[in-house]
């Protein structure tokens, strides 16, 4: 199949590159020019484990271009996905100025039937709005003086994919979920998905719209949940680790999900519970079990600022060393990282920080103003009044704590992630402090 993928960013990329990978020839749109220039290059503008190699795999393979121009794209492909940003507006809304203008552009440059896929997560009833523009804007074709009629479709085919294992979950996913309105559509996705061999489930566009909605906010809830549970955890004596272990047996409720910590982060869940919300709001329903869910969310930060403050006590001129600093492991993303807010709040009150992050540090840089960025684990925690694991990447579990706990100033841990060996430590010598784990 020729597919083109509008939209070069997370998703856009993910899937232009396993689509290619899987047989297809792929082009994929950005318009920014230097992300263009670089891809070229064999420059992957992000990082997820494994994607550049298969870049480049793809490229030799003469199966997969990058262009600035919606126009070629269109021209050379019949399979049209928008993978472009749908940030949230103030109220709550997603904005969806790049869906429409985006529409805009294919319909003004269709010369034979396209199917148009959103890829991005995007409100109920998108499937409809880029229909109507689409049609509104398709250039007036005649023949022998009739109208030709282009013929085209829109589909829905919301993707699960997790950063950190972006590839791995494009590869074998639980589900593709196809949201169709004709027979046409439904043939050629089915087709492009062949190769992944896996379940494939068709539903009408609104469906499958809010089946993507479901799942995020759902997770999200999950985690809520037990970040919930963690609180009363560490008031009646219960470890959440064995809790959540306990809960997860039963399969009607999984383990997956159930791991608590300062809250969710990165670009999908703050953002994709908002718009739930709001959807519910537009549509006169009030979800208040999602309002809650973000609200627990928003505070998970701050109950583990009070911890530090009980224990570190006074934080002016304290020195805090920061591993980790992306939303989670095997990723550079920093969006709506709990890092941020607990970093904001540690300065707020005078704490002089140190971080580090095996990926995001040059993220790091354009984002956090008045942070020493160290070159590794050990340079962030030299004579620190306390650590804080933030991300729970793996590498934390190598480090030789011994080391740490000699050039602490006070050997002090806050693990954010209840990644770490409670009781190891402590038998080194080291106070610690999880989320939920009833030792305060
Ligand atoms: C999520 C969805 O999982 C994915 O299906 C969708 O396509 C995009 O949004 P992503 O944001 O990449 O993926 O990461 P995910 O692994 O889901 O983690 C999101 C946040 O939740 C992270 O901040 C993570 O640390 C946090 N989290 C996750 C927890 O706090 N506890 C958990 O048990 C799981």
């Amino acid at each position: 199949m020729n597919i083109a993928i509008i939209g070069s960013g997370y998703v856009g990329l993910v899937t232009g590159v396993c689509l290619s990978h899987i047989g297809h020839h792929v082009i994929c749109v950005d318009n920014n020019p230097q992300k263009i220039k670089a891809l070229k290059k064999g420059r992957m503008p992000i990082y997820e484990p494994g994607l550049e190699e298969l870049m480049h795999e793809c490229v030799i393979k003469r199966r997969l271009k990058f262009t600035g121009s919606i126009k070629e794209a269109c021209q050379k492909s019949s399979v049209i996905f928008l993978a472009l940003p749908t940030p949230p507006k103030p109220n709550g809304d997603a904005d969806l100025t790049y869906i429409e203008n985006a529409s805009r552009e294919i319909a003004l440059n269709m010369d034979s039937y396209k199917l148009i896929v959103e890829k991005s997560t995007v409100p109920a009833e998108t499937g409809k709005k880029i229909r109507r523009t689409v049609q509104l804007n398709l250039p007036k074709r005649f023949k022998d003086g009739n109208k030709i009629l282009l013929d085209f479709d829109v589909a829905s085919n919301p993707e699960f994919l997790k950063e950190g294992s972006a590839v791995q979950d494009f590869m074998n996913p639980d589900r593709v979920v196809l949201g169709v309105e004709s027979k046409k559509a439904e043939k050629i996705l089915r087709e492009i998905y062949k190769p992944l061999k896996t379940k494939i489930l068709v539903t009408n566009i609104a469906s499958s719209e809010m089946i993507k909605h479901a799942s995020n906010s759902f997770l999200a809830t999950k985690i809520s949940f037990v970040n919930a549970v963690a609180q009363i955890c560490d008031r009646v004596g219960a470890d959440v680790l064995k809790v959540a272990e306990g809960m997860g047996l039963d399969k009607r409720i999984g383990r997956q999900f159930l791991d608590a910590g300062i809250g969710y982060g990165g670009s999908c869940f703050p953002k994709d519970v908002d718009s739930f919300v709001r959807l519910g709001e537009k549509n006169g329903y009030d979800f208040g079990l999602l309002k809650e869910v973000r609200r627990i969310n928003e505070t998970q930060h701050q109950s583990f600022i009070h911890l530090i403050e009980e224990k570190v006590w006074n934080l002016k001129e304290k020195t805090i060393g920061i591993w980790g600093l992306a939303f989670k492991p095997n990723t550079d993303d920093m969006r709506s990282a709990a890092s941020l807010k607990i970093i904001a709040q540690l300065q707020h009150e005078g704490a002089k920080v140190k971080a580090y992050d095996p990926k995001a540090m040059r993220n790091a840089a354009s984002i956090l103003k008045g942070v020493v960025l160290c070159k590794d684990p050990y340079s962030t925690i030299e004579d620190a009044d306390a650590l804080l694991l933030l991300t729970e990447w793996p590498e934390f579990k190598e480090v030789n704590f011994i080391q740490v706990r000699d050039s602490m100033r006070q050997a002090v841990i806050f693990d954010g992630r209840n990644m770490l060996d409670a009781d190891k430590l402590e038998d080194m010598g080291f106070e610690y402090f999880g989320i939920g784990r009833g030792r305060l």
